[in-house]
């Protein structure tokens, strides 16, 4: 249906059929803030998508709109910016001039997008525009890449181009989810490993609608955190690259050693990385319940030591507690607003996303979005041009 309408749109603009690739937004279950630290990520992909539909011209002139955002913008792939414009189009952008440096042709083409991720919410709306861009150019110019190379070329883009230093967390899911699976993510060495989700647990995502800022300075600030940390702590034991290597013992030895909010930061991210090992393993044996007990302790963590709560997120937190169904949730993405995620009972889905609604506005007054969703399948074709009838 969105293919058909974007096709349709694709056509009446540019007066060519396209082709049509997706790339889902992702909730992370749990493993907040690791990422960066090389540690250990669970995410799962969502239904929520963006399609890039793309067809060639005979120029070099690249040319982005969006059925989402006005703006028509116009580049020569000779001379593609390096850096970002301030502008949506920087993620296709980003996407384009990176797989460029990277050494893979990008010709002209005309490019259409449609997203419905939604956005600054912290379900990685850019993650999933960049890489169904990426997947659009390589197609354009007949080649592919490896999915993880993918990943790693758009998490480049949001780091050189964009300016955001995030992780690989985002790309790497939206690239590689499996419908029905939780995606454990070994953020240093890229190994990954597909952990069945229970069918009778929904991923309720409750949007608190107060939009999270990541290219903003706190998510940077807290990275130089960890690298402080980092450099601290190998002052003492040695071969420590990253906070992946320091054990919780190692930490709590050093504790009067390090500055206390660097000590804090630093727990936060060892203890995070524990807690996805015993989320998996939970998640293996069924125990729904341990999951949900290690989101809450994950999403105190986040708002006591690492500090990227907001008040709204601890509304929506603790508004879940005492719901038929509820078996833990916390917030999810990079924090400073965006969405929690919970477990619930997939019988008592609907009937919490009500009632979690009414709590949450009582609170703040705002009314929030929320999603009822499942693992889905990461980033594909979705249409080729030649199947595609008008
Ligand atoms: C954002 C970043 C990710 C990750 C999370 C926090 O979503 O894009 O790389 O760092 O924040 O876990």
């Amino acid at each position: 249906m969105h293919e058909r309408d974007l096709a349709e749109s694709f056509f009446s603009l540019y007066k060519s059929l396209p082709s049509i690739f997706r790339a889902p937004g992702r909730v992370n279950l749990i493993g907040e803030h690791t990422d960066y630290n090389e540690g250990f990520v669970l995410p799962c992909a969502i239904g929520f998508q963006t399609w890039v539909a793309i067809a060639p011209r005979d120029d070099h002139k690249l040319l982005i709109q969006s059925q989402n955002f006005p703006g028509k913008f116009e580049f020569d792939v000779r001379s593609l910016p390096e850096k970002r414009l301030g502008n949506w189009c920087d993620y296709v952008l980003g996407a384009a001039s990176t797989l460029q440096k990277a050494g893979q042709p990008i010709e002209g083409a005309n490019l259409l997008i449609k997203g419905e991720v939604p956005i600054g919410s912290g379900l990685s709306s850019s993650a999933s525009v960049e890489v169904a861009s990426a997947l659009a150019f390589l197609h354009q110019n007949n080649r592919s890449l490896p999915m993880p190379e993918v990943a790693r070329i758009c998490r480049e883009a949001e780091n050189n181009f964009v300016g955001a230093r995030v992780g690989i967390m985002d790309q790497f899911v939206s690239c590689l989810g499996q419908a029905g699976h939780a995606l454990l993510l070994d953020c240093r060495s890229l190994e990954s490993k597909m952990i069945p989700f229970p069918d009778e647990v929904s991923l309720v995502i409750c949007n608190t609608m107060v939009k999270h800022a990541i290219a903003g300075g706190e998510y940077n600030a807290r990275r130089e955190e960890c690298d402080e940390a980092v450099r601290l702590l190998s002052a003492y034991y040695g071969g420590i690259r990253a906070l992946r290597d320091v054990s919780p013992e190692q930490l709590q030895a050093r504790s009067s050693d390090l500055p206390s909010t660097i000590y804090q930061r630093a727990l936060h991210v060892v203890s995070e990385n524990q807690r996805v090992k015993d989320a998996v393993e939970a998640l293996s044996r069924g125990d729904v319940d341990e999951v949900g007990r290690l989101m809450r302790e994950s999403h105190r963590s986040l708002r006591d030591l690492f500090k990227v709560s907001s008040v709204e997120l601890d509304v929506m937190v603790e508004a879940a507690e005492g719901l038929p169904g509820y078996r833990g949730g916390r917030m999810t993405g990079g924090g400073f607003g965006g969405c929690t995620v919970n477990l619930v009972d997939a019988s008592e889905a609907d009937s919490f996303a009500k009632q979690i609604a009414v709590r949450y506005q009582q609170k703040t007054g705002i009314q929030p979005d929320v999603y009822i969703c499942f693992p889905a399948d990461g980033a594909a074709a979705a249409q080729k041009s030649h199947s595609l009838t008008l």
